[in-house]
């Protein structure tokens, strides 16, 4: 059955039209004014009905598209996805599980970490590849720290979104952060090699200070490699410089996340990070610097990079393009600092492993940073982000007896419950539901999930908004319940 919607457009009003034909759709879909399954009409007709452009039409049909309420398949009317109304615990339709992420076609996927895809599809994406696959192809591999032109552009985007200031010459192109941590913790190892030591002498292990919670897979990455973790319980901003400096024997490096701390969401001020260079400085040591979300700031500006702080070259700034367009790629970089034993130490490793990014992936990457198609795609998804942030707030803020945290920036969210036994019930009934969140336990470095509050880690950008606002309402429930 085909509805057409009756649409009054204020065209006096800052609102754009798109935006109030989207705010249209969405209401009536919400309210049951149209059905699951029933058709809209074309972009082209309802354009003529309301006098206005088609573009308008079509970036309001995409915009409900992304967030799971419309279907568009080529060739076929355009379609209502979903109506929350009923059950709530009612499967997700196939068009809401599809959209998010997972082998399980019931699953609404809140797994931490991924990116919303949905615009990534559109005819900048699909150009830079075109662009990339009609280029002669070389009769060598890539360079082993990137190619030139995209090393440019890589320093260009740092400039504008981090205010780091470093040329192609410092920047290594990486297969995303787990493979930059694997150069560096091969480095870190290098440059223990004491200058007399014969190349046939075990190296001795370096030592990685890192947070916990923290990011699990730079620890198995640095663990797989050899490096010896030292996990510091990380305070509400973040990592404290004061245990490093207790250390009898301080650690080789400290990895941290400054900007926004992996999973609990601190920020390092200022004066803990001058504080954690000088430290640096006085055990000379490496700083690695994760920062993977830095692009997604939803409450005041972002603090410039650790990085940009370093007037003694010691911080390796390690950056990915995972969240900002999808892990899919497998592509990130490493910024080096000016230091030469640290340089010294990269590059050698990286002639052994040369760089595993195809070349194809980094002419495609350059063509989309070169074209602004990065810059105006984390314009846009930051609105979706912040929407579906408002959807999380709106939800869980004032849930008694939880705390809703991590929210001021990146792609999750953190709600600490009262117990371990409440978390892990929690985890488990929503899997049930169909529905997958992690244990903020997982995050621990030390045995046992140690030291880490009990709470649920969800991830909010990547399923739809239908989808997030039912996973929301179970999330509720089920921490409401006395386990
Ligand atoms: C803390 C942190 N660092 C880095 C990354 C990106 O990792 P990669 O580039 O290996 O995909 C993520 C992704 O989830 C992350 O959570």
């Amino acid at each position: 059955m085909l509805y057409f919607p009756t649409i009054t457009l204020d065209r006096s009003g800052s609102t754009s039209l798109s935006s109030q034909i989207a705010v249209r759709l969405r209401s009536s879909i919400l309210l049951g004014e149209v059905r699951s399954g029933e058709s809209l009409p074309s972009t082209r007709a309802l354009a003529a009905v309301l006098g206005i452009s088609r573009g308008s039409v079509v970036t309001a049909y995409d915009q409900l598209s992304g967030e799971g309420y419309l279907v568009s398949t080529q060739g076929a009317p355009t379609r209502v996805a979903v109506l929350l109304r009923g059950d709530p615990y009612q499967k997700p339709p196939s068009s809401v599980a599809a959209s998010s992420r997972g082998q399980d076609t019931d699953l609404i996927d809140l797994t931490p970490g991924y990116p919303s895809t949905h615009r990534l599809s559109g005819p900048s994406w699909s150009a830079a590849w075109r662009t990339a696959a009609a280029r002669p192809i070389p009769h060598t591999e890539p360079p082993l720290q990137g190619t030139r032109a995209l090393r440019i552009k890589i320093a260009e985007h740092l400039r504008h979104a981090r205010g780091v200031l470093c040329a192609a010459e410092d920047i290594v192109v990486t297969a995303g952060t787990s493979e930059a941590l694997a150069l560096v913790a091969l480095a870190l190892g290098e440059s223990r090699r004491s200058g007399a030591q014969p190349e046939s002498e075990p190296i001795p292990a370096p030592v990685v200070a890192v947070e916990t919670p923290g990011y699990p897979a730079a620890a198995r990455v640095l663990r797989r490699l050899g490096a010896i973790l030292l996990p510091i319980p990380v305070e509400p901003d973040g990592m404290p410089t004061t245990i490093l400096e207790d250390q009898a024997s301080p650690p080789d490096a400290v990895l941290v996340t400054p900007s926004h701390q992996y999973p609990l969401g601190g920020r390092l001020p200022v004066d803990a990070r001058l504080r954690l260079l000088r430290w640096a400085g006085h055990h000379n040591a490496w700083v690695l610097e994760d920062d993977y979300d830095s692009e997604f700031r939803h409450v005041g500006p972002p603090l410039p990079a650790l990085a940009s702080l370093d007037t003694d070259g010691r911080v390796v700034l390690i950056g990915s393009f995972s969240k900002i367009l999808t892990p899919w790629l497998r592509l990130g970089y490493i910024v080096m600092p000016e230091r030469q034993a640290v340089r010294a130490a990269l590059l050698a490793v990286r002639r052994d492993l040369p760089c595993p990014v195809s070349g194809v992936l980094q002419d495609a990457a350059t063509e989309l940073l070169a074209t602004g198609a990065v810059r105006r795609h984390i314009a846009a998804v930051r609105r979706d982000y912040a929407h579906r942030r408002n959807l999380v707030l709106d939800a869980l803020s004032n849930h008694a007896g939880t705390t809703l945290t991590a929210l001021d920036g990146g792609l999750h969210a953190v709600l600490e419950v009262t117990d371990q036994a409440t978390a892990r019930a929690a985890v488990r009934e929503l899997l049930n539901r169909g529905i997958r969140v992690v244990n903020l336990e997982t995050y621990s470095a030390l045995p046992d999930g140690a030291a880490v509050p009990a709470g649920l880690v969800f991830g909010y950008a990547a399923s739809t908004d239908t989808g997030l606002a039912r996973a929301l309402g179970h999330i509720r429930e089920v921490t409401t319940r006395r386990y």
